[in-house]
């Protein structure tokens, strides 16, 4: 990974960064083509994981839709290029500016996740007259078995609509000819590393389809959302997610009738390995029970360590020999809060003042959750092309 090509650009940079390996990225999209393909499956891009814009032209060149939480995302997405016909828009506290613009571009699609929120939209299109396309956004209560900050798709959760109020959700749709109904949206959580959860998915995605049919309701679109989790600890060896197993998942155990199109949501799988955060050793501190690593990069840079205890593998960006000495440190940053470190007792080469360090598998929700707290300095950027 760290080239004398790559190590001299970090070394002339400045720190804390956010290193993209586009060629990476490009490599992970050439494979999500290829294995979505085979099913004539829509793959739509989570802005939400990464919305920096060098990724997000390339994920645009690539030809993947768009999936946005927000009217600002939409707008990002649009600015981007992204075809405003491949948008879908999902969130469950979208106001009335935000419906306003996705009315405004008419976006493929609203995930409608609430009761309230559908008669809002509707609502909306009269005073415009238009319309809008909507897919609601059905809570299936599959436990995604990961973290419970990221699932989604349990009863106790507030996304989506409930089932027992479809029929109310039906009976506002037939009320009001500007909305169109064109599919049915699940998302039950991030980070799924186990697969069975997919197919369990599925066996609630096909009782709702069957559902909808039933009552003579074309379902054209069946949106299955995102989560496909990548390898934390491994990102060199699994550097792009087994997406041939995924895709192979949805096309054997999805009940799809004729016509139906099959659309995902896609984040941390497409842009998770493609990033690592770059930071120095400012300092560091021996103390009576630990070691600490000191690094100008802390929770405001990347959140994730101390807002899910998620792991990210640490390494030295130069000295990789088995034979150096080792010390075991507890990797922390500069920020005025216990919760900012990185990782405990972490085995690394022997640590001076100014190496360099990696935080690994950073390109999803790193960035984009980055925070000014402490009135911290803008992040910097280093791409491999
Ligand atoms: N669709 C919907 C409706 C979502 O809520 C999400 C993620 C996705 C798609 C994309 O999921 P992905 O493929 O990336 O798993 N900040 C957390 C992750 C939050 C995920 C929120 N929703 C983290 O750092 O782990």
């Amino acid at each position: 990974m760290w080239t004398p090509s790559i190590v001299s650009a970090l070394e002339n940079a400045e720190t804390p960064l956010y290193f993209y390996d586009m060629v990476l990225l490009k490599k992970t999209l050439a494979e999500i083509i290829q294995t979505s393909k085979v099913y004539d499956f829509h793959v739509h891009y989570a802005l939400k994981a990464n919305n920096n814009t060098k990724v997000l032209q390339i994920i645009q060149e690539a030809g993947l839709g768009a999936d946005c939480v927000s009217g600002n995302e939409i707008e990002l997405a649009v600015e981007h290029g992204f075809k405003t016909n491949q948008i879908v828009f999902a969130g469950v506290g979208k106001t009335v500016k935000e419906i306003l613009t996705a009315l405004k571009h008419q976006i493929f699609c609203f995930n409608v996740e609430s009761v309230q929120e559908l008669e809002v939209i509707a609502q909306l299109c009269l005073e415009n007259e238009t319309t809008a396309r909507i897919a609601l956004r059905i809570n299936p209560n599959v436990d995604a078995h990961t973290h419970h900050y990221i699932t989604t798709g349990l009863d106790e959760n507030k996304f989506g609509i409930l089932t027992h109020e479809l029929p109310l959700c039906l009976e506002i749709i037939e009320k009001n000819s500007q909305l169109q109904l064109c599919g049915l949206h699940f998302h039950i959580g991030s980070q799924i590393t186990d697969l069975n959860v997919f197919k369990s998915l599925c066996v609630k995605v096909n009782e709702w389809n069957r559902w909808f049919i039933n009552r003579g309701h074309e379902v054209k679109v069946l949106n299955v959302g995102g989560g496909l989790g990548i390898d934390y600890d491994q990102p060199d060896a699994v550097g792009i997610p087994d997406f041939a197993v995924f895709f192979a998942i949805f096309n054997q155990f999805l009940e799809r009738k004729p016509d139906q199109q099959i659309h995902f949501e896609l984040g941390r799988s497409i842009v998770g390995q493609c990033g690592s955060l770059i930071s120095r050793v400012l300092y560091i501190k021996n103390g009576l029970k630990k070691n600490f690593a000191i690094l100008d990069a802390g929770m405001t840079e990347l959140l994730r360590p101390s807002l899910y205890q998620a792991y990210h593998k640490i390494e030295t960006v130069k000295r990789h020999l088995q034979s150096e000495s080792e010390m075991i440190y507890d990797v922390v940053g500069p920020i005025c809060e216990s919760s900012d470190c990185f990782g405990k007792e972490v085995r690394l080469a022997e640590l001076n003042r100014g190496d360099l360090i990696a935080i690994r598998s950073a390109g999803a929700y790193g960035e984009v959750m980055a925070l000014r707290y402490n009135l911290r300095a803008p992040l910097n950027f280093v791409y491999l092309e």
